[in-house]
């Protein structure tokens, strides 16, 4: 692919990206005004655009031409955005209000809070397809969203640096699956502080 074909095959991508993360920030601030939640659920958010090298390794590995039409075809993880949520509670009232929105149509959903890998990993994992107004035709374009708490991005980020797809003999299995019980345990912890805190709040007031 040329330099200048990938720019082509991107620039919408990169459009339905900012659409969504837009969205995502407002609907982070209406249930935060408009619903009995104490805090905004996101602490923050982070968005890539894959690249060029591994669109390429990606069509290679699937045994197809690599070229613009089956990018867009085949691959659903060109746009992506990681929303880090304080607490898994959060993950679920934001993602409850996204799907709701009827402007995206829903292309894929995967439950890694309630079924985590076999490694431990967690995260819930939403793909919507996000409309662009042009001119004469509306075109939709894939943006996969991983949602996660705090401390499942903790263990997303080590697990990613220390091991993931490096792993192969499973040394660490256990080590990392211990680290994600004990991640998921100081979260309730902090969650149980806060609804503590909140309940002192109200008695003084
Ligand atoms: P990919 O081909 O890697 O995109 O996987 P997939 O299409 O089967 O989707 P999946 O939902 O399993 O993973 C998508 C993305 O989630 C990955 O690209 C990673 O960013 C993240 N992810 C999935 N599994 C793990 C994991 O075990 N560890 C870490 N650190 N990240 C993971
Ligand atoms: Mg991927």
């Amino acid at each position: 692919m040329t330099n200048k074909k990938y720019h082509e095959l991107i620039t919408p991508y990169k459009d339905a990206m900012s659409v969504l993360i837009e969205r995502i920030n407002l609907l982070d601030h209406s249930l935060y005004e408009e619903s009995d939640m104490e805090q905004k659920a996101i602490h923050h958010i982070e968005s890539r655009i894959k690249s060029q090298e591994s669109i390429e390794e990606k069509l290679k590995k699937l045994n197809l031409a690599v070229n613009k039409e089956n990018a867009m075809e085949n691959l659903k993880d060109i746009a992506g955005i990681r929303v880090v949520c304080f607490f898994e509670s959060d993950i679920y009232k934001l993602v409850d209000v996204l799907e709701r929105q009827n402007i995206f149509v829903l292309i894929k959903e995967k439950d890694y809070i309630k079924n985590p890998k076999p490694n431990g990993y967690r995260s819930f994992h939403v793909i919507l397809a996000v409309p662009l107004y042009y001119l004469d035709v509306t075109e939709y374009f894939p943006v996969e969203i991983q949602f996660r708490s705090m401390a499942m991005d903790l263990w997303a980020s080590m697990e990613h640096r220390i091991c993931y797809k490096k792993d192969k003999n499973g040394v660490l299995k256990e080590e990392f699956l211990k680290y994600a019980e004990e991640l998921e345990q100081l979260e309730k912890n902090f969650q149980e502080n806060m609804s503590r805190m909140l309940k002192a709040e109200q008695v003084a007031t």
